[in-house]
């Protein structure tokens, strides 16, 4: 049987990654795209090349048109300009817009069924500009940010206790920006809530901590993360192809949900191979909601501006 197919648009750090932890799972044939002469090329045939070492047989192809993406399952956008050190993510806004609204057209004239799942950043307001340039149904465009965010989250407090992070649960909603919302109410450990495993300075802490956990990395490697985003990226596609209904927190445009229209926010979804299935409501205390309208006030401002960037 033919393998599915995947094209991850952007091949730089994080498209790079992502097409790599893909064709190591062996269920999906992988087309990589970019702008730059030879790098998806390159790429491909390097990861291609792992294949008889790792034992896994997916195509994995690289160009710089998007002949090859037709017929995609599921297409991650990956292409867009990373922050640097000192730069939020909205600073990207102008630059990415145009990017991703030329991406989403091509892969939409390829691909008019495929599934999008947009990485670029500033994440929610991609969301819009891909879900706008390509007219799909608000199931097939979703947005990465929430898995990675919870990542941190979980990997930060698996530390603070000395804990495997597989026994920590944890959630992150709202936008992919320093509002984002980690809820302590919903992380437990080994399903204990860390409300009664730490003190209550810790906990802020940690939700500090992963607040600014791109900036942490950002500081260090002077520009964005790769590998957690490639592995969130992929949970996403895999949950999508394998059918696998999966609670996730991703980016998807509320229509009502937790009291937002038209807006994409982070928030728990069931992911399968219709893309977005179902939006998980869970109740918030006061002052989730409030950081979470917070956050939710944040997207809408640079949605807004999306309008007058060109
Ligand atoms: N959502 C998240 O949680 C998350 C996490 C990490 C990074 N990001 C974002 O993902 C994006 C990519 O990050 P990166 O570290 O891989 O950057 P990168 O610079 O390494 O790669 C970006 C690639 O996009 C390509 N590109 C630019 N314009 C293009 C076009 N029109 N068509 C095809 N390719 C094009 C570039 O040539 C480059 O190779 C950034 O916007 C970054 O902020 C998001």
């Amino acid at each position: 049987m033919a393998k599915r197919k995947v094209t991850v648009v952007g091949a730089g750090n994080v498209g790079g990654t992502t097409a790599q932890r893909l064709a190591e799972r062996n269920y999906a044939d992988v087309v990589l795209v970019d702008i730059v002469e030879g790098l998806p090329q390159g790429k491909a045939l390097d990861i291609l090349e792992s294949g008889p070492i790792l034992g896994y047989d997916s195509s994995v192809t690289g160009a710089n048109d998007y002949e090859q993406t037709a017929g995609s399952d599921v297409v991650v956008i990956t292409s867009g300009s990373p922050r640097k050190p000192g730069m939020s993510r909205d600073d990207l806004l102008k630059t990415n817009q145009n990017i991703v609204a030329s991406v989403t057209g091509e892969i939409v004239r390829h691909s008019p069924e495929t599934i999008l799942v947009v990485v670029a950043n500033p994440l929610d307001a991609m969301c819009h500009v891909a879900m706008e340039t390509s007219g799909f149904p608000r199931e097939r465009v979703v947005g990465m940010a929430g898995i990675l965010d919870t990542a941190r989250y979980r990997t930060f407090i698996a530390d603070e206790l000395g804990v495997s992070v597989r026994d920590v649960f944890a959630l992150v909603l709202g936008g992919h920006g320093d509002t984002m919302v980690p809820l302590p109410s919903m992380a437990t450990v080994g399903g204990v809530a860390i409300t009664e495993l730490l003190y209550e300075d810790r906990v802020e802490a940690i939700v500090d901590r992963t607040r600014n956990g791109g900036a942490e990395i950002v500081n260090l490697l002077k520009t964005s993360a790769w590998y957690a985003p490639g592995a969130a990226a992929v949970e996403m596609v895999e949950a999508i192809l394998k059918d696998k209904r999966k609670i996730l927190p991703c980016a998807v445009f509320l229509q009502g949900e937790y009291g937002y229209n038209d807006l994409f926010v982070g928030v728990p979804v069931k992911l399968g191979k219709n893309g977005l299935e179902q939006i998980i409501q869970i109740e918030l205390t006061e002052d989730e909601a409030a950081a979470l309208k917070h956050s939710a006030d944040a997207v809408k401002e640079l949605v807004d501006k999306l309008k007058t960037a060109a």
